[in-house]
């Protein structure tokens, strides 16, 4: 399902006015052409994507002055540099000279960066330091063209992007999931994998999933002998209970299953939703694993198992289940109208090695496996979407709620635009 014709006869105004129309049908599933509209996928970027807080990395991906890795978004490159002063920088990977590329490789260590076409050369913090010959011109000054900078903040060693100088502050709504979020030592933790899963639908789909464990049961056989949230709230609500009432001294931490609720049409500025909440995995369980036992050495101020997992939510796209072995950052990127970057990070203890306190296989297990199989009914919904015989049916109340959310927040976004 790569490629989808063009409606021709699309506009801001046709996408403005089904947005409108569906709102006013709350608790189904949304019109195909949501999927379909190439204006709507631009609109998205642009007013969406582009205005959101993003996950770009960890510090760890950066540790020394000139290291580097490019974020892909869409059709466009971000640089997460350190620059020679030691200081985090982001950057569009954009020439300021005639707008190539100036750096192709994922990652790596720079002195400069030098545009392959012309040879401008731009310093680890972005000014232009060379731009070959264009003294002659009268008036040229090199400080009005460094790479532009995009807007950043690292918490808990990791960094999130905002590609909106004016987008609102960060910092406030992820203080609210600090302390619960502090247990598990992230700044020291240890990127133990990181692989992106390109699915072949469009990015709302893929969101769409992971907000729901409706589907869990019926696609995920092995996640759901283990996790609760498959199951409806009063039916795993003693196991809840019980877990709540032992995670504080099991774990050691203070504050660790305090709830927050800031997502999507909670969150107080556009953008920067930030959620926790801690849910207990079933008896007998201690991680997300094959067989439930622990895959690597406890999380930062973890002192044992209190049978919970903590699930985050840091901005609209990005969210986290953590175990208090092991955490699992899960991160959506459209990269096309039918191409969406499902990006998943397991970090492990900082000082945890590979082959002695854990192993890849082990640890990767349960959600390298459960994530293909989300590849494969989220391909085959957006099969079904695409279809012009398609008719949207009702969210499950309960088990859909927070899809709900999501949809109504992405859909009051759109109908609020004005058609231009
Ligand atoms: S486009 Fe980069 S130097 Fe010309
Ligand atoms: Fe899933």
């Amino acid at each position: 399902m790569k490629f989808i014709a063009t409606d021709v006869l699309d506009t801001q105004q046709k996408m403005v006015d089904r947005a409108t129309a569906q709102l006013e049908k709350p608790g189904f599933a949304i019109d195909p052409y949501f999927y379909r509209s190439h204006v709507t996928y631009q609109t998205e970027l642009e007013h969406i994507i582009y205005k959101s807080w993003l996950y770009a990395g960890h510090i760890s991906q950066i540790a020394a002055n000139g290291d580097y890795f490019l974020f892909d978004i869409g059709e466009d490159s971000i640089i997460i540099c350190r620059d020679s002063n030691g200081e985090v920088r982001a950057m569009h990977n954009i020439c300021r000279h005639r707008g190539a590329r100036v750096c192709e490789e994922a990652s790596g260590n720079r002195r400069a960066f030098v545009c392959p076409y012309h040879g401008w050369g731009y310093g680890t913090d972005g000014t232009l330091k060379a731009a070959r010959d264009m003294h002659v011109m009268e008036g040229f000054k090199p400080e009005n063209y460094s790479l532009k900078q995009v807007r950043l903040v690292v918490f808990q060693g990791m960094i999130f992007i905002n590609c909106d100088p004016e987008a609102p502050d960060f910092v406030k709504p992820l203080s609210n999931i600090s302390a619960q979020l502090g247990a598990y030592d992230l700044e020291n933790a240890k990127i133990a994998e990181a692989k992106t899963y390109r699915v072949d639908a469009n990015w709302k789909l893929c969101l769409e999933n992971y907000l729901e464990c409706y589907h869990c049961a019926s696609s995920h056989k092995h996640y759901a002998k283990l996790h609760t949230l498959q199951a409806l709230a009063h039916k795993v609500k003693p196991i809840n209970e019980a877990m709540w009432a032992r995670a504080e001294e099991m774990t050691g931490v203070a504050g660790i299953a305090d709830e927050y609720y800031g997502y999507y049409n909670d969150s107080a500025d556009f953008g920067a939703c930030s959620y926790h909440s801690r849910y207990a995995l079933y008896d007998g369980i201690q991680s997300g694993s094959k067989d439930g036992s622990p895959v690597a050495p406890l999380m930062g101020n973890m002192k044992g198992y209190d049978g919970g997992a903590g699930d985050f939510q840091m901005g609209p796209l990005t969210f986290m289940l953590n175990y208090p072995d092991h955490c699992v950052l899960y991160r959506f990127i459209p990269r096309s109208i039918t191409e969406t970057d499902m990006e998943l990070v397991w970090y492990v203890n900082g000082d945890a090695e590979e082959g002695v306190d854990y192993n890849k296989e082990d640890l990767t297990w349960l959600w390298h496996n459960t994530t293909l199989e989300d590849e494969f009914i989220i391909t085959r919904n957006s099969e079904g979407v695409n279809s012009q015989f398609f008719e949207p049916g009702p969210y499950h109340p309960e088990h859909e709620s927070t899809l709900n959310e999501f949809v109504t927040w992405y859909l009051k976004a759109l109908s609020q635009l004005q058609a231009s």
